[in-house]
């Protein structure tokens, strides 16, 4: 049985929504608490794939996984058993990268396979995650069949590293690997994303000693051991992003609760831009859409630059708009591949490399879709949601990766959404 998601679109969204934890900030804090040498209670845990599968590959190293509620999990690493994460759940997920720094500070030694996940910027290296590795004294050595094998024999020194271009994930994997290392790690050019934040704010709940994050200086210096604690993640600003998104393609008016307003300013300016209103107390947000879609342009940066991660469901206010609107991407090399699949609904769409040009047509029309990857999967729901008529989405494995019961939170406030069986295809 193949699964497929239903949509009957139409609908204006109306009603509440609550956001889960940040995916990017748990799969980071799961390796990390790897560090920790006690129990971590981490708290507004996602259930989402990519966080059960990180805690899988933590489980499969002897690590001790308790859930107390839903969104509470306890981890207790101090009798992990060995230093070499499982092979086949590490090909699962790009975030699983960070084991490397996580192991790396704590045996000195790790082997990993080349990590999985979306596929949608060509190539996505990690060669910065390993140039920091090796400042701080490690060797690494490519092995056959896909394996990274990193080593610091004389143990990890504190080092300044000059990151050339602005990388989430090797701004995080080295702040991992400096955590437990001996003396002060600068890292410049430093990414600011608020999942950085979290990791710093988890680290240091825990004994670490890391300044500077959420500036482009992020300075840690090495401590002997961390302790247990608890720990609650941020809310997931892509999660609240995409509802906000979605509120604006369909029309009505969603009340956003457990949000960061902070982290969703880049986000509401273009939904404002567009004929929006939007209106935040202290920890919600309501966006409120009645009349027609004006254009705008987007182009996506570093945080706290509007985010790579939203660029596809921003796509489909933008395809109702009244004009042309162009969005340039600036992180990945290409993310427009789902513009093939927006084209089937009546979109008119042109892209040529990193800039798509969005002329605005009066409707979108149901038609069968693919999520190719987790972001371009929320945008043909959102795309499917404002549609007139039926649209189904296969390969939604994407969209479960990174969001938690996206489809129940939808028919909560409204939509015609639902998990569809389908016998005799192969996924
Ligand atoms: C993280 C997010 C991803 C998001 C991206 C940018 C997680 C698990 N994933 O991915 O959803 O789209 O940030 O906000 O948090 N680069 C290099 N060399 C490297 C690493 C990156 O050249 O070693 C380049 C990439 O090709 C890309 C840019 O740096 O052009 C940004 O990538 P990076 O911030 O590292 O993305 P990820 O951490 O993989």
């Amino acid at each position: 049985m193949n699964k497929k998601i239903a949509i009957k679109g139409g609908n204006p969204l109306n009603g509440e929504i609550n956001i889960s934890g940040a995916k990017n900030a748990a799969v980071a804090i799961i390796p990390a608490a790897l560090l920790v040498d006690g129990v971590c209670r981490l708290e507004n845990i996602p259930n989402i794939v990519d966080v059960m599968v990180q805690l899988d590959i933590v489980r499969g190293m002897g690590a001790d996984v308790k859930f107390l509620t839903p969104t509470i999990v306890e981890i207790d690493s101090r009798n992990l058993d060995r230093s070499d994460p499982p092979f086949e759940l590490m090909r699962k997920l790009r975030a699983s990268y960070y084991l490397m720094g996580a192991l790396l500070s704590r045996y000195h030694d790790v082997e990993v396979a080349m990590p999985g996940g979306c596929n949608f910027g060509g190539v996505r290296p990690i060669d910065l995650h390993i140039k920091g590795f090796e400042a701080l004294g490690a060797e690494t050595a490519v092995k056959e069949g896909g394996f990274v094998c990193v080593k610091a024999e004389n143990g990890l020194h504190g080092k300044t590293i000059f990151l050339d271009v602005v990388s989430v994930g090797a701004t995080m994997n080295i702040m991992l690997a400096a955590t437990l290392a001996e003396g002060q790690t600068v890292i410049e050019n430093a990414a600011k994303e608020p999942h950085i934040v979290d990791l710093a704010n988890f680290l240091n709940a825990m004994g670490a000693n890391v300044m500077g994050a959420g500036t482009d200086v992020i300075k840690i210096t090495g401590v002997e051991k961390l302790h247990g604690g608890t720990y609650s993640i941020i809310p997931d600003q892509i999660e609240a992003g995409t509802y906000m998104a979605a509120v604006a393609a369909t029309g009505g008016s969603l009340l956003i609760k457990n949000i960061i307003p902070k982290h969703l300013e880049c986000i509401s300016t273009k939904l404002v831009e567009m004929g929006c209103e939007v209106t935040y107390t202290d920890d919600t947000v309501r966006v409120t859409r009645t009349g027609e879609i004006h254009r705008t342009n987007i182009k996506t940066m570093p945080y706290p630059g509007f985010p790579t991660d939203m660029q596809p469901q921003m796509a489909i206010p933008l395809c109702l708009a009244q004009g042309a609107s162009v969005i340039t991407e600036g992180v990945w090399d290409s993310r427009f591949r789902y513009v093939d699949e927006l084209r089937k609904m009546g979109a008119e769409i042109h892209v040529d490399g990193k800039v798509a040009v969005f002329n605005g047509v009066d409707r979108l029309m149901g038609a069968p879709v693919t999520a190719y990857d987790l972001r371009a999967g929320a945008a043909m729901i959102i795309a499917g949601l404002a549609a007139v008529g039926d649209t189904t989405i296969s390969d939604t494995r994407h969209i479960e990766r990174g969001y938690d019961d996206i489809v129940g939170k939808l028919r909560s406030v409204g939509a015609i959404i639902e998990y569809v069986e389908v016998p005799g295809e192969a996924e």
